[in-house]
């Protein structure tokens, strides 16, 4: 059930100049989180912020009762966001949105494979599925190394590999052209720029290798009110808020062939 609450920042850290990440506890029991997940966060203090935000969960501690955002800045919401010290209070509506399919049986393989903020979701993920004793490989991927921030908090959860445009950090190149990406798993999940996104479904697609991603459009109401996030699919237009933003890629080959 959503649920609307003003929470407390009890943590904030600095990820080199882009990402910042938050630490978010509202004093109750928090609503059960599945990965891919997202909130809407209300920006207060910024006139030209009237919209809440989408930001996915990065990871959840239930025995705090805390959710963990990671944020990159991209404009006024995000920067006004990143301004935010510990004490501060947040306004959030959780849990939004059709998260990661967790069906994966014990000694199975996945492949994780995330670009810029779309890392952010992959955390929750990867925990839940070593939860279920799946082996996980988590591939990331970004512009130089300052933009795959928080790699080592994945280390315990799987096989961490990484691919940098400009080699600075792991292979040199897009992620797909990471020998890990080659490999056989029972599952590819993915999130991040959307170009990468529909080349590791085409991959997917054409290995027989079940496969979801999880879309960045831009929202508004974030609950399926004002059809501003639609993207077609090959069920027909789906709000990507409600319906997503997790798909299966057997309903998204319009999206992903073109
Ligand atoms: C389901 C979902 C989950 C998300 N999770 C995260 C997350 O965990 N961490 C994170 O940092 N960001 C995440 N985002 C993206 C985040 O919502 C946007 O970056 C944010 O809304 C930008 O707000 P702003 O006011 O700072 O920038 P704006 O001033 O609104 O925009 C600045 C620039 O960014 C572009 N932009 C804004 N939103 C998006 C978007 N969704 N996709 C592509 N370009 C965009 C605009 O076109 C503009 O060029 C998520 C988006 C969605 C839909
Ligand atoms: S953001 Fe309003 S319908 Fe999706």
């Amino acid at each position: 059930m959503k649920e609307i609450h003003d929470f407390t920042i009890v943590e904030r850290r600095q990820h080199g100049d882009r990402y910042f990440s938050l630490v978010l506890q509202h004093g109750g029991t928090l609503q059960p989180i599945v990965p891919g997940q997202f909130v809407e966060v209300r920006v207060d203090g910024c006139h030209e912020v009237m919209l809440r935000r989408p930001i996915s969960v990065h990871d959840v501690n239930p025995e705090a009762g805390t959710l963990s955002l990671l944020v990159q800045v991209v404009g006024n919401g995000t920067r006004r966001l990143a301004e935010l010290q510990v004490g501060d209070k947040l306004n959030i509506v959780y849990p939004l949105g059709h998260g990661f399919t967790l069906d994966l049986k014990p000694q199975t393989s996945a492949l994780l494979v995330g670009g810029g903020a779309g890392i952010a979701p992959l955390l929750h993920l990867s925990k839940a599925l070593k939860a279920r004793g799946v082996e996980c490989t988590i591939l990331l991927g970004g512009r130089t190394a300052d933009l795959i921030p928080v790699r080592d908090e994945f280390l315990p959860y799987g096989t961490l590999c990484l691919a940098t445009d400009d080699g600075s950090l792991g292979h040199k190149g897009l992620v797909i052209s990471h020998p890990a990406f080659s490999e056989h798993y029972n599952m590819i999940y993915t999130c991040g720029p959307t170009p990468m996104m529909k080349a590791v479904a085409r991959s997917a697609a054409e290995r027989g290798i079940r496969c979801e991603v999880s879309l960045e459009n831009m929202m508004a109401c974030g609950v399926g009110a004002c059809l501003c996030c639609v993207t077609d699919t090959d069920q027909g237009h789906r709000c990507v808020c409600k319906d997503g933003p997790v798909f299966d890629i057997t309903t998204m080959k319009k999206w992903y062939q073109c």
